[in-house]
């Protein structure tokens, strides 16, 4: 390991569409030069498609860092995750769902996480049926990260969603989505583990930046959100770990001022 950071990079919501392709390469090359490893928190594709996760693979040639990745809800679009999953992990992305792995000594727990709101005004399961079932699937999700953040012994832990685990990195949106944009109850196991920062995207039109109420820093990477936020740069984040070491890291960076990569659609946040 050169020096004693780990340089991670991370952007979400690529959306990947069946006409992508040369959209992501020098954007993947860029990253290759700068990081050490890539996280990529959901939205892959923009309708779970197959062919939309080969073009995604084709592009993931171009990327010479390992990565992992989870997926988010248009990854699920078309009832073909699965398939999804296979071809991009046959690119050699680690797909994780309630599982983890170990990247450059790093710990990474992924999950893609739900929606239900945050804090009092999250949706408890009461009433019909279809409630309970919607605030069970957050429940269900919120275990599978407690799961995967059991199993890591690394001192450096990420935890890496595509939903929202606290309201401030959704900010920003409109108030009536914010339900379908995040759940408190994803923060709860991050609470009850050492977890260095986490990642998440989603919330289109969220804000960067948050933390949850044991401090633990949370950042939406969002693709659109970079985008607008830093035009003059291409549209990742560069968060820097010490390599090896306890402590929680406090250094983060943009991605290198460049041409940022034009062409992304900012979706409406209700499906983002
Ligand atoms: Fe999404
Ligand atoms: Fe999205």
């Amino acid at each position: 390991m050169p020096g004693s950071v780990v340089r991670l990079a991370a952007l979400a919501d690529l959306h990947c569409t069946k006409t992508s392709q040369g959209a992501f390469q020098a954007l993947f090359g860029k990253i290759s030069e700068v990081a050490d490893l890539l996280l990529l928190p959901g939205d892959l594709t923009d309708y779970g498609l197959p062919e939309e996760a080969a073009v995604l693979a084709k592009e993931l040639t171009a990327l010479r860092i390992p990565a992992a990745a989870v997926l988010g809800n248009h990854d699920f679009e078309s009832d073909k995750s699965a398939e999804v999953t296979q071809i991009l992990t046959a690119a050699g992305l680690i797909v994780l769902d309630g599982d983890s792995c170990e990247i450059q000594g790093i710990g990474i727990a992924g999950v893609k996480g739900f929606g239900g709101g945050f804090g009092r005004r999250a949706l408890g399961p009461w009433g019909e049926k279809s409630i309970k079932l919607f605030v069970r699937e957050a429940v269900d999700e919120a275990l599978k990260l407690e799961a995967a953040l059991a199993r890591l012994r690394t001192k450096q832990i990420v935890a890496l969603l595509h939903y929202a685990p606290v309201q401030q990195t959704v900010d920003g949106e409109p108030l009536e989505i914010y339900p379908f944009l995040g759940s408190s109850r994803l923060e709860e196991p991050i609470g009850r583990y050492p977890v260095s920062l986490v990642l998440h995207g989603h919330a289109h039109r969220g804000q960067l930046e948050g933390k949850t109420q044991r401090d633990v820093p949370v950042y939406n990477v969002s693709m659109p959100l970079l985008t607008r936020t830093f035009a003059d740069r291409l549209p990742f984040r560069v968060f820097e770990l010490p390599a090896g070491a306890a402590e929680t890291p406090s250094a983060h960076s943009t991605g290198p001022v460049l041409s940022p990569s034009r062409g992304r659609r900012a979706s409406d946040a209700i499906a983002s």
